[in-house]
């Protein structure tokens, strides 16, 4: 079925509808990508701030980059560290904190993230998927012990100091974020899946869609019943499918339905 594409023009019905919606759902899903957090001043991949010293984000975000230079991807991850901390959560994301206390059951919202910000986390949001990770936490390469790490900047390099009958771990810190090319957590996909069946209604917000597996969510969804809310101010290929392709930047729709 084409999906309706409605350009923001504050349509009331679509507002009203999607506040009904929204009022008799039993369970909600979001999925957000780096244009929810685009109006915090986050630089999207895909988009003109995807670049740092000359380097695109997605050649640094890659096992072998960190393999063949360690010290050049964490002064980049550092760096990002170093934006993130100055911006807050936006509208959008405050209105999703606020949605899952407005919902007849609190725990009816599961927010899928592709983004690694820690954003969804700062505006009070609880349920949360992480597929891509968390820029906030560190992982050992030698040990694998997962810790939260908040430093900015973070030394350069970081090393495990984990404890064991052994002494010092001293294996070398990543980021906790899934790189181009790696797996995601194990199990984390197979419960997106079930939180986009499930789901009566699913809003894909700010996602370009041509990451996978994320960006099958949405289509996944919509073969599964679920009623599918796009919220991006371009059209994207999922678009097209969507119940719903809204028109529109997220920090200035969200509030209004929500
Ligand atoms: N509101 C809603 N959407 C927006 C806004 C906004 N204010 N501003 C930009 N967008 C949209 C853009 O139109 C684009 O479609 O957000 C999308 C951002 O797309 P990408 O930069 O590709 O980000 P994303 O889809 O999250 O990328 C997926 O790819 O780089 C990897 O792991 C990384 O998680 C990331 C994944």
């Amino acid at each position: 079925m084409q999906g309706d594409s409605d350009q923001l023009t504050l349509d009331p019905d679509l507002i009203k509808d999607l506040r009904d919606r929204l009022a008799l759902a039993r369970r909600v899903a979001v999925l957000s990508g780096a244009g929810i957090s685009a109006e915090s001043g986050v630089p999207t991949f895909r988009g003109s701030g995807g670049l740092w010293r000359s380097h695109r984000a997605v050649d640094l975000a890659t096992p072998e980059a960190f393999k063949d230079n360690p010290k050049l991807v964490w002064e980049f991850y550092s760096y990002r560290r170093e934006v993130l901390i100055k911006l807050a959560p936006n509208p959008a994301h405050i209105a999703l904190a606020g949605l899952a206390g407005k919902l007849k059951d609190k725990d009816s919202l599961t927010i899928i993230t592709q983004n690694v910000d820690g954003l969804h986390q700062r505006a009070g949001s609880k349920k949360l998927l992480e597929l891509h990770g968390n820029i906030w936490r560190v992982r050992c390469t030698k040990c694998g012990v997962v810790t939260e790490n908040h430093d900015v900047p973070i030394e350069i390099l970081p090393f495990c100091r984990q404890q064991s009958r052994h002494g010092r771990c001293k294996g070398l810190l990543r980021p906790d974020i899934v790189w181009f090319g790696e797996m995601l957590p194990s199990g984390i996909f197979e419960q997106a899946c079930n939180v986009a069946a499930e789901a009566d209604i699913m809003f894909i917000i700010g996602t370009s869609g041509v990451v996978q597996p994320a960006a099958s969510l949405a289509e996944y969804a919509k073969e599964n019943g679920t009623y599918t809310v796009e919220i991006n101010p371009e059209k994207t290929p999922i678009s097209g499918v969507m119940d719903k392709s809204i028109t529109a930047r997220a920090a200035e729709l969200l509030p209004l339905i929500i």
